[in-house]
């Protein structure tokens, strides 16, 4: 992984996959032993768009490592806003840092900026394309709830546009889970993913009711209407609210289902869940900060 580009979870195999989630947990178990192993590495951040738990986890992590982070500021308070190019901005920033973190509203950015730069750019979300870095999260807070071996996973809601489950299905493929696809149908998988995902030999079934398939689930992955990317905010208000779980319907589930969200929330998990030993959306974005120090120790 060293100096290589991460743009698409399609390119990590079950061996990169194991091997910084390996990592991670070595770090998550013993901070202090990295806390020199990017000194003097700068890790430039550019965000087309909002974040919180991206921005801030991947700016922990390179401190935590010894390294320092510079931040491009929103849209609005840097040069994009004059008009300038995404491949000029970051033909610029690369004279100033050794990798970009770089998130963008329009699918293919990430892509397009790494044929621009020498330095390695870091897929941050490229609107509704990929969001890898948060697939090794997700997959490291699996493998410690769950467990890969014999594993189903029901991912639910805005399938269409949600590019953490579009990462996160091709890397359950690549360790083997069964793939419950949760809906409605104007938001099931795009074709291509479906495509890529057949050709993968991935075992893959799809449902409009969570009721149908939720006892055989380990793990539940509830991810938010991606309203920004609807082309019309009618189309948003005919599915926004309809695929929500509570603490009620998860009477049903197994006692030890993970219901994970690679969060922000609005309302599709209802607070009361957060009392139960089902909720791990928390304990997931807190393991952005070991699994992102164990990718940029691997690609620094
Ligand atoms: C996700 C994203 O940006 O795609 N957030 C995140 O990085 N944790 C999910 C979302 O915005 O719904």
């Amino acid at each position: 992984m060293r100096h290589e580009h991460l743009i698409s979870a399609k390119q990590l195999s079950r061996e990169d996959i194991e091997t910084v989630l390996d990592r991670a947990a070595e770090i998550a178990a013993d901070p202090e032993a990295v806390a020199e192993a990017c000194d003097g590495s700068l890790l430039a951040l550019c965000f087309f768009e909002p974040s919180t738990r991206t921005k801030m986890s991947f700016e922990t992590a390179i401190t935590r490592l010894g390294g320092d982070a510079t931040d491009m500021g929103g849209v609005e308070s840097s040069s994009v806003k004059k008009g300038e190019s995404l491949a000029d901005t970051v033909r610029v920033i690369e004279g100033y840092a050794d990798a970009i973190v770089l998130r963008h509203p329009s699918e293919g950015a990430a892509k397009l900026a790494s044929q621009f730069v020498d330095v390695p750019v870091i897929n941050a979300g490229d609107g509704a394309g990929q969001h890898p870095t948060q697939t090794l999260l997700d997959l490291y807070t699996i493998r410690e709830n769950a467990g890969f071996d014999d594993l189903s996973v029901g991912i639910m809601g805005d399938l269409k546009y949600g590019r953490t489950v579009h990462s996160l299905a091709h890397a359950l493929t690549n360790v083997d889970a069964n793939q419950h696809f949760i809906s409605p149908e104007s938001l099931r998988l795009p074709r291509s993913v479906r495509y890529d995902l057949h050709e993968a030999g991935a075992n893959v079934h799809e449902y409009t009711e969570i009721d149908d398939v939720l006892g055989a689930l380990d793990v539940l992955y509830v991810t938010r209407i991606q309203r920004e990317r609807f082309p019309d905010e009618n189309e948003y208000r005919q599915v926004a609210g309809e695929y929500r779980i509570d603490a009620e319907l998860l009477e049903s589930a197994d006692d030890e289902l993970t219901v994970m969200h690679p969060l922000p929330r609005v309302d599709e998990i209802a607070a009361d869940v957060d009392e139960t030993n089902h909720a791990t959306y928390f304990e997931q974005a807190h393991n952005g900060v070991p699994v992102r120090m164990a990718l940029l120790e691997a690609m620094l």
